[in-house]
This record gives structure tokens, sequence and C-alpha cells, in this order.
């Protein structure tokens, strides 16, 4: 990590503000290796120094990484002048992190989207050549059929461009199914069955790469990862 800023190590846990930050300090109360640090540029290494605020140590944190699932009706951004985001959903300190959306989800789809402020892990999880797997769970205004599936696995034309191949399984009742996409196109399933005749109705994803939406989160309710799904992240990384 090295060396950084005071004030911005304060206000990256997202208890303060950059100007309450400068204060505290100013006041004497943040002290570095047992020391008040008293100038807001002064530098700290928080993974080699003990830095105390009124006593406590800071809680810090070099990345955050929050799975959500997301509800219907706000959008996958950072901020819309119109429209509520994924970040209105966050407490006050969480959303001063520096937090974005791995990837969109409509504004209609619900379940798992990953928040973080790691921008390299993001990139990668995101370039197209990487292909992690994605996987919805679909509802539709009519069954599917081993046609649908076969035309899934060849890849599909959309308007031009040309779909890697999808893997289409049919779920319980005869208007379900589960759709593994290897990339992530604009509206990319909707089209999809679109051009087979069919309507998405509902749409959700239940997995990105080595993450699975966690059945106990409520749609709008996100919690940190585990430190397991930290390391599966973080393997990625090192593919
Ligand atoms: N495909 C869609 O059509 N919409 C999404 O939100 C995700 C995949």
């Amino acid at each position: 990590m090295g060396q950084e800023r005071l004030d911005k190590l304060l206000a990256a846990t997202g208890r303060w503000s950059r100007r309450e930050a400068k204060t505290l300090i100013r006041e004497g109360r943040v002290l570095v290796g047992g020391r008040p640090a008293l100038l807001p540029e002064g530098k700290a290494d928080p993974e080699e120094e003990e830095i105390l605020v009124d006593g406590t140590p800071l809680n810090w944190e070099r990345y955050t990484y929050l799975m959500l699932n997301k509800p219907a009706g706000v959008v996958s951004a950072t901020d819309d002048r119109r429209q509520k985001t994924v970040l209105d959903l966050l407490p006050p300190e969480l959303q001063r992190r520096g937090l974005f959306p791995v990837g969109r989800l409509d504004r209609d789809t619900e379940g798992l989207l990953l928040l973080t402020n790691n921008g390299p892990l993001a990139h990668r999880l995101l370039a197209p050549r990487r292909h992690v797997d994605k996987r919805y769970y679909v509802e539709l205004d009519g069954p599917v059929d081993k046609d649908d599936a076969a035309a899934f696995a060849a890849g599909m034309m959309l308007g031009g461009e040309s779909c890697l191949p999808a893997l289409l399984e049919p779920g319980e009742q005869p208007g379900q199914a589960f759709v593994t996409l290897h990339e992530g196109k604009f509206h990319q399933i909707k089209r999809m069955f679109f051009s087979r005749g069919r309507t998405v109705l509902y749409l959700k994803r239940m997995s990105m790469g080595p993450l699975t939406l966690d059945p106990q989160l409520q749609p709008g309710e996100f919690r940190n990862l585990f430190e397991e799904e930290r390391q599966d992240l973080e393997k990625i990384m090192r593919e």
C-alpha cells in the first residue's frame, strides 16, 4: 500500500468527510504510531503503523466489496439525476467509499450485483476476453423447448452482432428457465428470447463468476463479501 495522506485514509473509511477528517487531525485526535499527527497532508501507511482516532483503531480496509441483491426499480449507476441508483440503497458511510457496480443490470432486473471500489478487479471481471459466466433465472410468457436451447447454444445474431454460445436450461415450471451467458450485451437475455418469440417477464441474476447470490439477502439488502468469496475473486485477478 505504502504511504497515503492521512485525511484521505480517514475519509476512505466513509466515516468522515475529507473536511471532517482534516478537523480531527488538526485537533490532535488522530495518533499515528502513538504520536498526534497534526497535519492532514501528513502521510501514514495503515498496513505498517497503528492509526487511532479518539483512541479507537482506524477500521481501514484497502477495498470494499459488497454483494447486493439489486431490487427492481433502481439503476446500476453511481449517480443519476432522475432515478434512484444502487448507491442510494447504502448508508452514507458506504456511499462515501467510492463504490461502483461491477457491470450493469437493467432497471427492472433483480439479483446479484457486486459493488466495489477496486477498479482493477472490476476491469478484469468485465474484460470480454475473460468471459466470466453469469447465470440468470428467467420467467417468460410461455415455455421454452429444445429448439430454443439449440439456438442459444449455437450463438445467436442480435442486431447484426453475433453472441457467444449461451446455455439455456428449462426450470421447474414451463415458463421458467435458467440462462448462462459468457458476456453482457445490452438487454441481451431479453433480446435473445424476443428473437425466439418470447417475452421476459422477470429476470434475476443468480451468479457471476465465483459469486453466488446469498439466498438470505432480500431485494435491496447487501452484505460484505465473506473472506472466501474475496479470495475467489482475487484468484481471478491472478489468472
Ligand atoms: N440481460 C438482460 O436483458 N438484462 C439484464 O439486466 C441482464 C441480462
